[in-house]
């Protein structure tokens, strides 16, 4: 395989970096471009220079040519668009969360071993090289062993609205939408390990909080603050197998003072603060350490980080290796995602 021609599905606001990321790889060729919106594809096709434009995703797919996709629409089109696109023979790069429920996710990893496609979960935060130095710290035994993570992800005001804010369509609010990042990146770093239980609470308190003025924040391309069936916070506690624990808490709106991005790993021999800043904390010679490496970028870059997703995409293509994010990842991450919403609405923990 030389040339390996892309399909975009999806041409609103995350298209962009998947567009950028795709141009920026060699030997790569954005062929056709869908959006059932057909304006805003044309616009897209039109800046990015890609000679085909559709508005079914099916017509998309009957193109031999096309040797993969990026699905960058509405979750709850990532599952059918997917399958279909596996056993149309395409290569599948998702936009997380993989889908709305385990069922569709259980459905696609089938579909996966049925076609024997690559398909890689678009799980940006594993890309950034900052993950990538952390994974090395710890395969490295420099933190020892895990055994608590915790992770935030508080907008004060950032309900995008549109369709992340219709639950149907979404799945659900920020734990689906931003609060998939962390977990994964948290289970991840961690190792994987099998969560067993998890418990958690959402609230819908304060609305989408549209009569905010003089702040801006990410909006869905068709944003439409009038629907609005998603919590606006959520926290949770998740168990594993191996005896370790991940809290978390996400917030689209919070009477907080500021927007805050935290993420730490706690082991037996030492600690990282993954964000905001990068640190690692160590003990020698009876003194603690707080280590800060040298590096460009100490916070997420997701440009960057989008790119490398793309460029491993690319790579698994070519290769027929496994990404780093397959399908098995997805689904462990949707059973989670699930279950706290299960426990938040039963009050009680669940067991996995
Ligand atoms: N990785 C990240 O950091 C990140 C950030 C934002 C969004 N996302 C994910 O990307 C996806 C899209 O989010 P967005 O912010 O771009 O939303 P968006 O609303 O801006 O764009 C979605 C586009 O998909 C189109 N669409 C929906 N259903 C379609 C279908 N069946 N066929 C063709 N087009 C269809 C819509 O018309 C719209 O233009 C979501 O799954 C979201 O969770 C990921």
């Amino acid at each position: 395989m030389n040339g390996i021609n892309i399909g975009l599905i999806g041409a609103g606001s995350i298209s962009e970096l998947h567009l950028q990321a795709y141009k920026k790889q060699p030997d790569v060729r954005l062929s056709a471009i869908c959006d059932l919106n057909g304006d805003r594809a044309r616009e897209k096709a039109s800046r990015y220079g890609i000679p085909q434009v559709y508005t079914d995703y099916r017509d998309l797919l009957s193109d031999p040519e096309i040797e993969a996709v990026s699905i960058c629409t509405w979750n709850d089109t990532h599952a059918e668009i997917g399958i279909a696109a596996l056993r149309a023979g395409k290569h599948v790069l998702v936009e997380k969360p993989l889908c709305r429920t385990v069922e569709e996710a259980l459905q696609m990893q089938a579909a996966v071993r049925e076609t024997g496609k690559i398909l890689q979960v678009g799980f940006v935060r594993r890309y950034d090289d900052k993950a990538r130095l952390i994974r090395r710290f710890i395969e490295k035994g420099e933190v020892g062993d895990i055994y608590y993570a915790k992770a935030s992800i508080l907008r004060r005001l950032g309900n995008p609205g549109g369709w992340f804010a219709d639950s149907s369509r979404s799945g659900g609010g920020p734990l689906i939408d931003i609060g998939v990042h962390m977990i994964d990146l948290c289970w991840y770093l961690m190792g994987r390990p099998k969560a067993v239980s998890v418990s958690g609470n959402t609230y819908n308190r304060l609305g989408n909080r549209s009569n905010v003025r003089g702040l801006s924040f990410y909006k869905a391309a068709d944003y439409d603050a009038s629907l609005n069936t998603v919590e606006d916070m959520a926290n949770a506690m998740i168990r594993f197998e191996n005896g370790a624990s991940l809290m978390v808490d996400v917030s689209f709106t919070l009477h907080a003072s500021k927007d805050e991005v935290t993420v730490k790993l706690y082991g037996d021999k030492g600690g990282i603060e993954a964000e905001p800043s990068l640190l690692i904390v160590s003990e020698k010679h009876d003194t603690i350490l707080n280590i800060e490496p040298q590096i460009d970028h100490k916070t997420i870059q997701i440009e960057a980080a989008f790119q490398n997703e793309v460029k491993h995409f690319i790579e698994c293509c070519r290769t027929g290796n496994t990404p780093i994010s397959p399908v098995e990842d997805g689904l462990e991450i949707m059973k989670i995602l699930c279950g706290i919403y299960e426990s938040a609405r039963l009050g009680q923990e669940i067991k996995l």
